[in-house]
């Protein structure tokens, strides 16, 4: 059994596993199940205790997958959820009511910016949008009825960084709620509870189902946040598949190894691309070159393989699609965090920034780079960028 004191990566192999129970066998059963059935009529009532009393309000499967992540972000409570998106909802609506004002960093995950700006405003939550460098000048955008301060750090497509210790430390100051969407930097590179978050959310769609088979959200958080976390998801009638969280239980185990590799590759090609003529920026927190080294270096034990770079607008939209087409392993594609790499190309129009972008005007292409050898991967980018010259 592993205990506080053992490295994450000890606990990564071990949590959520009970041989002792399961006639040896290491890795748990999955439960498939509605009904829990009770053993008299006075535990039915709730009398008597009852460890779980119906599937959706939880099994032994999702229980497993729950404590292990809860372990690794030093959470008491964690919740799971069918997607990245629906935790990021389940958390908003846990910290936020109608007549509050809440501030998201401009550049928020797309589909995170939809439901912001439809349904939470619908709702009559007051929506700001900052611009996520804006770190400690956060304080200028607090408002009498802020209840919320959201980070993503780094940010979708742009990969800005943000100051998260001192802005969750001001928003502390004013009674604010903070939630961070830490899907690049994971729990194992990125300690945002410990930094001063209140809540994390992250896509277990990514690095930790890691597969690119399962859709899989979680949030923790601690105290009184948690037992909202908790409260909501549960009005929701919130759960995910069993399938999915065992998946997400076993991506645990080698979640390290992936994301390392990935991180690797993805810090090798970033660096290999700000020496190709064509390259205008580099979108990387990792590199020397970013804006944001210093704060990476500071709040950040690692990277991901996820990160940006910047074509001149000179090259036809054409050739472009014709050179990424034309290779051999990257292919198109959303979602990341999974073995195979892939590459898009993202289109911030004033539907998804209200600031302007501080990186220079151009195509700008993301790129996942998976855990494949990373000398192919490279061979493969350069290959694409041969292409357009
Ligand atoms: C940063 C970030 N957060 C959240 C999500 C949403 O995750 P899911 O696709 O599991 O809903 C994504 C998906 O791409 C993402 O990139």
């Amino acid at each position: 059994m592993t205990t506080k004191k053992h490295h994450v990566d000890t606990k990564l192999g071990h949590l959520g596993l009970s041989p002792e129970t399961n006639f040896g066998i290491p890795n748990p059963p999955i439960y498939r199940t509605s009904t829990i059935l009770s053993s008299s009529m006075a535990q039915h009532r709730g009398d008597l205790p009852k460890a779980y009393t119906y599937g959706r309000s939880g099994t032994p499967t999702s229980a497993s997958f729950e404590n292990a992540v809860a372990s690794i972000y030093q959470a008491d409570t964690c919740i799971s959820t069918c997607s990245g998106l629906s935790a990021i909802s389940t958390a908003i609506l846990s910290a936020i009511r109608s007549g509050e004002h809440a501030l998201f960093p401009d550049s928020l995950y797309g589909s995170s910016r939809r439901f912001v700006t439809t349904l939470l405003s619908d709702l009559g939550v007051e929506v700001t949008f900052y611009p996520p460098r804006c770190n400690s000048g956060i304080k200028e955008y607090f408002m009498e009825n802020t209840r919320l301060l959201y980070l993503e750090s780094p940010g979708s497509l742009t990969f800005e960084l943000q100051d998260l210790p001192s802005m969750t430390m001001l928003a502390k100051k004013h009674n604010i709620i903070t939630i961070c969407d830490n899907t690049w930097g994971t729990a194992l590179h990125y300690p945002v509870l410990e930094l001063g978050a209140d809540i994390v959310v992250e896509a277990a769609t990514k690095y930790i189902a890691g597969h690119s088979d399962v859709n899989l959200g979680i949030a923790a958080a601690n105290g009184l946040q948690g037992i909202k976390l908790k409260k909501t998801a549960r009005n929701f009638g919130i759960c995910a598949g069993p399938e999915d969280l065992y998946l997400g239980l076993r991506g645990l185990r080698t979640m390290r190894l992936r994301l390392e590799q990935s991180a690797a590759n993805g810090l090798m090609l970033a660096q290999s691309l700000t020496n190709h003529p064509l390259v205008l920026d580099v979108l990387h927190p990792a590199l020397d070159s970013s804006p944001d080294h210093e704060l990476y270096k500071r709040d950040f034990s690692g990277s991901c393989g996820l990160f940006g770079f910047v074509l001149p607008e000179t090259i036809s939209q054409e050739r472009l699609d014709k050179a990424v087409e034309g290779m051999n392993i990257f292919a198109i594609g959303d979602s990341w965090g999974g073995y195979e790499s892939l590459i898009k190309q993202a289109h911030i129009d004033s539907k998804l920034r209200q600031f302007t972008p501080e990186h220079s005007p151009g195509h700008l292409i993301r790129v996942y780079a998976g855990i494949e050898h990373g000398p192919d991967l490279q061979t493969d980018l350069f290959q694409m960028l041969n292409a357009l010259d």
